[in-house]
């Protein structure tokens, strides 16, 4: 578009945006599992008027917005406590997982700098589970991720092979409580010990778990300790904007100790312009997602939090049982909370996921690793679980219609990859191979099964530079 000369009614500007959703899938209607954490109409309603309340304030300056400074001290210690630390640990708010993440490397990295100044290369050591949030960590940080495979049974990382992948370089060891990809928990009193032995830092990664896992606790489930009650954690990231059901644009980064903290906060006095002290990665930040998080906070409570989380797991139970039960379909390993994984020995998951797309459902594909197989994704949170019966409803339809369909042939695809790896022009075989695919150009392709076989098919370094490519011309 062009900048009109004259500008629009607010009408017409609020009408077209609203014209622009028509694609999107509706996760509303509680049909998208995954991306949207629903806590309902009411605490949603409180969290947006909370949020717009702090729209324009900047959490740039405390000075001039110290009702900023009082809304993430109290955010993030209400997460500290929900999280058993300390009155010694600390933390701040971030724009999401990805930021807290970032923040956690950074600060082991600007440590190891201080105090092993002999360090060259740093590395850290990350479960084949661990998010991708800690690769793009340690691709903008120059850290190394050293990557160690897990039991593709449990999906867990084993202890003693992060040990094994410990060398005079290791910075930070890290683990999940969950993981997304399966929702499983890694050992992660096993791994305390290694770290503290080693006198290593090590991050649990409690982003989609931090709030969820501990209600679960507090209702009386049995679950293994994974926060800083645990002796070796030393940082904790857990997103307000996921199960803490806050607007997006709020996670918590949370340390042990000031001591650890130290290493996350830059300053810079060197320019002509003002005093710039930056505890996170953004400068200029609206206050909303803050504010947003203080609001759901005390909307729910802690009984609201439980009640939630109850309904939550029990609809996850129904939803994993149900699953279960239909034929050529299996729930993999074994999901402490509401996230989970499913594969297929009979069908190819992919063209089940595009059928249920048909449907208006929206179920994420995730790849094979060597271990393990490629298999569909399912968060359940409060938005979605009215909806566990219809799903399972046309999970069954729609298994039965892709055992009719006739197979993607997977062979025929991998030699198609194989061929174009072996071209002598790299660029061209890229073009060729996302044009098959149907990932050519600006338009963003309706059914995913065959694409995703082809980027299954691709080793991981090409997959990312071919799905690189692919962003590269989509956007302008
Ligand atoms: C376990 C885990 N860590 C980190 C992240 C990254 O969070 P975000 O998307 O908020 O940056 C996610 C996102 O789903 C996650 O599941």
């Amino acid at each position: 578009m062009n900048i009109p000369q004259q500008g629009l009614s607010k009408e017409e500007i609020l009408n077209t945006l609203q014209a622009f959703k028509a694609r999107d899938m509706d996760w509303k209607a509680g049909k998208v599992w995954c991306y949207v954490y629903n806590p309902g109409e009411d605490p949603a309603e409180v969290t947006r008027q909370a949020y717009l309340s702090y729209l324009n304030e900047n959490g740039l300056d405390p000075s001039v917005f110290p009702s900023l400074l009082k809304i993430e001290t109290d955010v993030v210690r209400a997460t500290i406590n929900l999280l058993r630390g300390d009155s010694n640990a600390v933390g701040h708010l971030t724009s999401g997982g990805t930021e807290s993440i970032m923040l956690a490397v950074k600060t082991a990295r600007d440590k190891a700098r201080a105090e092993h100044p002999e360090i060259t290369q740093s590395e850290i050591i990350l479960p084949k589970t661990a998010h991708a949030a800690f690769h793009k960590a340690a691709h903008y940080l120059d850290v190394k991720p050293i990557v160690v495979d897990i039991d593709p049974q449990t999906f867990q990382v084993r202890a003693e092979a992060v040990r094994r992948a410990i060398t005079a370089n290791t910075i930070l060891l890290v683990a999940s409580a969950p993981s997304y990809s399966q929702g499983v928990i890694d050992p992660i009193a096993d791994i305390g010990r290694i770290a503290q032995e080693k006198n290593l830092l090590f991050h649990v990664d409690a982003c989609v778990g931090g709030l969820h896992l501990s209600f679960m606790r507090k209702l009386g489930y049995e679950l293994p300790a994974f926060d800083f009650t645990v002796p070796g954690v030393t940082s904790i990231s857990a997103d307000l904007h996921k199960y803490g059901y806050a607007a997006k644009g709020c996670s918590a980064i949370l340390y042990r100790s000031k001591d650890i903290r130290k290493y996350q906060i830059f300053a810079s006095t060197e320019t002509t312009g003002y005093t710039l002290i930056n505890p996170t990665m953004l400068s200029s930040k609206t206050g909303g997602p803050m504010a947003g998080a203080w609001a759901i906070l005390n909307f729910l409570g802690e009984e609201g939090y439980k009640r939630i989380v109850q309904e939550v797991q029990e609809a996850t139970k129904r939803l994993i049982d149900g699953i279960n039960a239909i034929n050529g379909l299996q729930v993999l390993g074994e999901p402490v909370m509401s996230m989970f994984s499913f594969k297929s020995d009979v069908i190819n998951v992919y063209q089940l996921a595009d059928e249920m797309n048909k449907r208006g459902w929206y179920i994420q594909g995730q790849f094979s690793t060597p271990l393990t197989p490629r298999n569909l994704h399912i968060s359940v949170n409060q938005g979605t679980v009215h909806n566990v019966e219809a799903l399972l409803k046309d999970l069954r339809a729609c298994v039965e219609i892709v055992k009719g369909m006739v197979p993607i042939d997977s062979d025929m695809i991998r030699g198609m990859v194989a061929a174009a790896l072996q071209s002598h022009d790299p660029a061209v075989a890229f073009g060729q191979l996302a044009a098959s695919a149907g990932l050519a150009g600006t338009e963003l392709p309706s059914e995913m099964a065959f694409i995703n076989e082809v980027l299954d098919a691709l080793p991981d370094e090409l997959c990312n530079v071919f799905l690189v490519n692919y962003f590269n011309d989509l956007y302008v």
